[in-house]
């Protein structure tokens, strides 16, 4: 990353916490989903779809699990797994079927990429960690080809009959499971707040649609505690 794209502001913090839980991020992962993660990371890498010999962009790749399966699921395609945090891509480069995937350390607000480079761009977990999210959006769509699509994972602020239920789940379990895998619990406690505080799927279409994206959907995962967002570039 060159000095003007080092993170700043909300980007330091969250860089920091990554870099700290990134040898315990998919063991944590994994129990926090019951073992869902990875499922959902495969719908992504599907729907993202893109056309045989494209090129699609897995922004905070993180340890690489949606570009890992996108790289499976569609082999004819070139993938780059970009994140600005180096300890979380250096697991990612360590896992089987990493060799045919780009690692790119970079920061989503100023991506380091030419304009339409892109026929499909996924991302988990990225947008409620940005401190400017229509930027972050905006630097997507502007990487993204004409056509292109933009599948997202995000967790989902609770609401509806379990909301308490949820709530009381996010913050008491989810940093207790923070403390007793990794001895980290104010880690867990950032994503609590994080998920609590983030826009609500409906809102972040809204954002899509000002954005310049196109046939916007989504479904709820897990209690609705997960959402799986997708949008297209206008042709
Ligand atoms: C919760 S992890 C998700 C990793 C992966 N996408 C997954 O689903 O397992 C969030 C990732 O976003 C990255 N991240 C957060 N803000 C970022 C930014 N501004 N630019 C690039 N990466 C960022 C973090 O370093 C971290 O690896």
């Amino acid at each position: 990353m060159t000095t003007d794209s080092m993170p700043h502001g909300k980007s330091v913090e969250v860089h920091g916490i990554f870099q700290k839980i990134a040898d315990y991020y998919d063991r944590m992962n994994f129990i926090m989903t019951l073992g869902r993660h990875r499922r959902w990371c495969r719908e992504v890498a599907e729907r993202a779809a893109p056309a045989a010999g494209g090129d699609l962009l897995d922004l905070a790749t993180g340890t690489g699990v949606i570009a890992l399966e996108a790289a499976r699921i569609h082999p004819t395609v070139t993938v780059t797994g970009a994140d600005f945090s180096e300890r979380m891509l250096a697991h990612a480069r360590t896992k089987p079927g990493a060799d045919v995937i780009r690692w790119r350390q970079a920061d989503a607000a100023h991506l380091p990429f030419g304009d339409e480079s892109f026929d499909a761009i996924t991302e988990g977990y990225l947008l409620r960690n940005v401190e400017d999210l229509e930027a972050v959006l905006c630097e997507q769509h502007r990487v993204l080809r004409p056509g292109g699509r933009l599948v997202i994972l995000e967790t989902c602020p609770p609401s509806g009959p379990v909301k308490p239920v949820v709530e009381w789940g996010m913050r008491t379990i989810v940093p207790l499971l923070g403390h007793l895998v990794s001895g980290d619990r104010s880690s867990y406690t950032y994503l609590e707040s994080s998920t609590r505080d983030f826009e609500s799927p409906q809102q972040v279409a809204d954002l899509l649609r000002r954005t310049g994206f196109r046939d916007i959907g989504w479904r709820k995962k897990f209690f609705g505690t997960n959402v799986i967002l997708w949008a297209a570039k206008a042709r």
